[in-house]
């Protein structure tokens, strides 16, 4: 029973990448959004998006004019670059080029790690979930726990060679990083960090590596449809532009490339703590004709069977609770039953008054 559902999963894999290198004139008829879900150049306005210098982050003196800034950030966006943000270049290059030798490898070689459970700690893939997407996106995928390392290093990829060495420091230098910034997040909420301490520490990382291979189309098709991330943060790395996160008049703003720079989204988890004080970041991936382009996600989110409801300090009279709790287990459940192309998971955690 099992090989055969194993067999049906093999045998209808492709991934964007065997596409890419089959040249296909076109893309297959099955990645072609309806007009008005595909990516519009026109409305490419430029607003300035926020950037955050962190080393004054740690500098008493400076504290607090650092967190106005992520204040506003998160206010009005959902959204910040970091730069100054303490992991050196050399483990960030590191990172990039395992995921790089990781995609090029025979697809053979991947196989093994293919899986559309996603419950599963370790899994290769390609769109969102490629057995059941009516649309597919452009995207292949890796996607690995990280947190705490030893618990999970064992399962990655043993190819090539140098991968777990290279993700694993990136995936350690981006914990830090996270709960640098989770902490300033909360604080400008005015929430009490000691009682979350524990769980932050034990908290969830999810890595997931992106691969959007050159495509014949790019008009046609995304490599990733909006979507907001269901975490508390998430810390994003990529190798060139295709980035686009949604303004609160609902316009697709493309994010610079800043060099150095390291993005940071709100996710959903901040969402219903912050009571809606805080929105996470519906984002978007367009894809390009000429290059591939690369992302590491970095996902955080409290422990996997932790319940989240809004702050008890958040919630008053003219502050009624905006939103039902949910673990990163529930999300999981959501997406195992729905595409998240289709509707977002936090629309269906809200309360209607
Ligand atoms: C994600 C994501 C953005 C990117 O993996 O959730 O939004 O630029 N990635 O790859
Ligand atoms: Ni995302």
């Amino acid at each position: 029973m099992e090989g055969e559902e194993g067999d049906c999963l093999y045998n209808s894999f492709t991934s964007a990448m065997t596409l890419t290198k089959m040249r296909v004139p076109h893309v297959p008829r099955h990645y072609v959004l309806p007009p008005s879900k595909r990516p519009n150049p026109t409305l490419d306005i430029t607003t300035t998006l926020p950037i955050v210098d962190l080393s004054s982050l740690h500098h008493a003196s400076q504290r607090s004019l650092t967190l106005d800034k992520i204040k506003i950030a998160c206010n009005e966006f959902g959204f910040f670059q970091v730069i100054n943000h303490g992991i050196p270049l050399s483990i960030v290059n590191d990172a990039l080029d395992a995921a790089a030798e990781f995609f090029n490898l025979p697809l053979e070689e991947k196989m093994p790690l293919l899986s559309d459970n996603v419950h599963a700690p370790v899994r290769y893939g390609t769109s969102l979930n490629h057995a059941s997407d009516k649309v597919h996106f452009w995207r292949d995928f890796i996607k690995h726990y990280s947190h705490p390392l030893s618990d999970w290093i064992h399962l990655w990829p043993s190819n090539p060679p140098s991968y777990r060495d290279k993700m694993g420091n990136y995936a350690k230098a981006v914990q830090v990083l996270q709960k640098q910034l989770i902490e300033a997040i909360l604080e400008t909420l005015g929430l009490n960090l000691s009682n979350l301490q524990e769980d932050l520490e034990e908290g969830n990382q999810l890595m997931t590596i992106n691969c959007y291979p050159a495509c014949p189309e790019p008009d046609l098709t995304l490599g990733m449809p909006p979507h907001s991330d269901y975490g508390t943060l998430t810390i994003l790395l990529r190798s060139g532009p295709g980035l686009q996160i949604l303004d609160n008049k609902k316009n697709w703003l493309s994010v610079p490339l800043v060099e150095g720079a390291l993005m940071v989204q709100l996710g959903d988890q901040i969402e219903v703590m912050s009571n809606g004080r805080y929105k996470s970041v519906v984002h978007q991936v367009t894809v390009r004709e000429e290059n591939r382009r690369l992302s590491i996600a970095s996902i955080h989110s409290l422990p996997l069977n932790k319940k989240i409801g809004p702050a008890a300090e958040l919630v008053d009279e003219q502050h009624p609770e905006s939103y039902k709790e949910f673990s990163f287990r529930d999300f999981l459940d959501f997406i195992s039953s729905n595409n998240i192309a289709d509707g977002r998971f936090i629309d269906s955690i809200k309360k209607t008054a």
